[in-house]
């Protein structure tokens, strides 16, 4: 049973997307299984551009059928527009199922998202505003509504007056004026017309994929220091971003994955609050985000830039039994005479080299840093390993050397073909 799990190693926004299809037209099913349109996944094939937040990527290839699986978050209205515009821009596209298992964010989850931060004052995390967190407190407390149960006419009404009787409540005591729950039931009974034939119960479809020896890829969003239980908390999003979410949000046990490639850029980025101890606040910095383009697929938010964190890359691998490093943005970091790596920090006084659970001291710690040799040039037009400076190519190395994980693919460019294929055997499993 070949499967790989794709997980952002990092804060999120390294190129999972990217991955996911340059991998996906391999795979029979591609499942994604965290999150919800806080995700934006960008992909670059043929001069076109694809911007996908709940659909998983593996959509573009004909041949593969895409599920939106059991551990996300679906916005029907925002799921409805992604795939007319996807549509609109390429005609044939795989098959898309939904977990019955999802759950439904309503406006409610985003507008008590935007209250949220506002009464978090100078705390604030700094979300997406796309109702995630308050979706998934739903989900928790048990009064959450299921895709399922939003698309059965007989069971959808009853339980949205319910939930929006409670929210209102809620938005009475933020001084809101309450929800029109006619209104509101019109326009997503609408959305729960269109959306029920995608509707299924996934787990037997994955098990069963699974079981019969077909390649299956777990498409991760957000990153591993975005996950609830593992990331800098409370800076963190609501669902479970690791590999371990893989199994949360999909239906599959542990003993079903084979692979999983951690993605990660050859430096930081960060969007929202929160600590990042190689974070570069000044020109270099600024020189990143520039060059790099580094605005947020789904806000449109500069992300914070800063060096590659090693010890932070280090936890992550273990973290999520990675086999294998896919180093994105390697273009990105060409012209500099020097860079840096963080190899450990100083904690009070005290060298440590693990990352702190205590996000308070997190925030503390100052980076030990390495300095290695820069390279310069174009790197979109290498293709093979030999075809990159022998300074990246000793930065891959020591990365490979810390982390003890080795590089198995190499982006340097946004396309679908500025891609380098190291370990074919890391992919797919034994
Ligand atoms: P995701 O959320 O992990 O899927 O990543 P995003 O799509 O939010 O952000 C990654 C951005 O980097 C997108 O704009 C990609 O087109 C772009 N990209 C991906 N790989 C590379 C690369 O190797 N070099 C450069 N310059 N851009 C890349
Ligand atoms: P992809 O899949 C980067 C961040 C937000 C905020 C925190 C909580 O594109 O990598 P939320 O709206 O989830 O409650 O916000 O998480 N965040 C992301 N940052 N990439 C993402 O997804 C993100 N999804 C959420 O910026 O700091
Ligand atoms: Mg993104």
């Amino acid at each position: 049973m070949p499967t790989l799990v794709i997980v952002g190693a990092q804060w999120g926004d390294e190129a999972k997307g990217k991955l996911v299809d340059v991998l996906g037209g391999e795979a029979e099913l591609v499942v994604r299984y965290s999150g919800g349109n806080n995700a934006g996944h960008t992909v670059i094939t043929g001069g076109q551009e694809f911007k996908f937040h709940l659909i998983p990527a593996g959509i573009l290839h004909r041949d593969t059928t895409a599920i939106v699986g059991s551990g996300m978050v679906v916005c029907p209205k925002g799921l409805l527009e992604e795939l007319d515009r996807t549509l609109a821009q390429k005609s044939e596209l795989g098959t898309l199922i939904i977990s019955s298992a999802a759950h439904v964010v309503f406006p409610y989850h985003r507008m008590l998202d935007s209250l949220e931060e506002e009464a978090r004052g100078n705390n604030r995390i700094g979300t997406t505003s796309r109702g995630i967190g308050p979706a998934y407190q739903d989900k928790v407390a048990r009064i959450g509504i299921r895709m399922g149960e939003f698309v059965d006419p007989n069971v959808f009404p009853a339980r949205f007056a319910e939930v929006v009787k409670v929210k209102n409540q809620l938005l009475a005591m933020f001084g809101k004026d309450p929800l029109d729950l006619d209104a509101l039931l019109e326009e997503y009974t609408a959305y729960a017309e269109r959306l029920r034939p995608y509707v299924k119960d996934t787990d037997p479809i994955v098990q069963d994929a699974v079981y019969g020896g077909k390649r299956v890829l777990f498409e991760g969003a957000q990153g591993t220091f975005l996950d609830l239980d593992s990331g800098t908390y409370p800076y963190v999003t609501s669902s479970h971003p690791t590999t371990g979410g893989a199994c949360l949000g999909t239906g599959i046990g542990p003993r079903m994955i084979d692979s999983a490639l951690g993605v990660c850029k050859a430096y930081t980025t960060r969007v929202g609050a929160g600590p990042f101890p190689t974070e570069l606040l000044d020109d270099v910095g600024e020189w990143i985000r520039q060059h790099g383009k580094e605005y947020g697929t789904t806000t449109g938010r500069g992300r914070r830039c800063g060096w590659l964190d090693l010890v932070m890359l280090r936890h992550s691998c273990r973290l999520n039994s990675l086999s294998g490093l896919v180093v994105t943005r390697l273009d990105i970091l060409s012209g500099f005479e020097t860079v840096k790596v963080a190899t450990g920090y100083k904690l009070d006084g005290e060298e440590i080299n693990y990352v702190p659970t205590n996000t308070f001291d997190f925030e503390r710690v100052e980076p030990i840093y390495t300095e290695l040799k820069g390279w310069s040039g174009d790197l979109r037009k290498c293709r093979k390993l030999e075809d990159l400076p022998v300074e990246t190519r000793a930065y891959l190395d020591f990365m490979e050397e810390y982390t003890q994980t080795p590089p198995a693919i190499l982006s340097v460019g946004p396309d679908r073909d500025e891609t380098i294929v190291l370990r074919p055997d890391l992919i797919w499993g034994a």
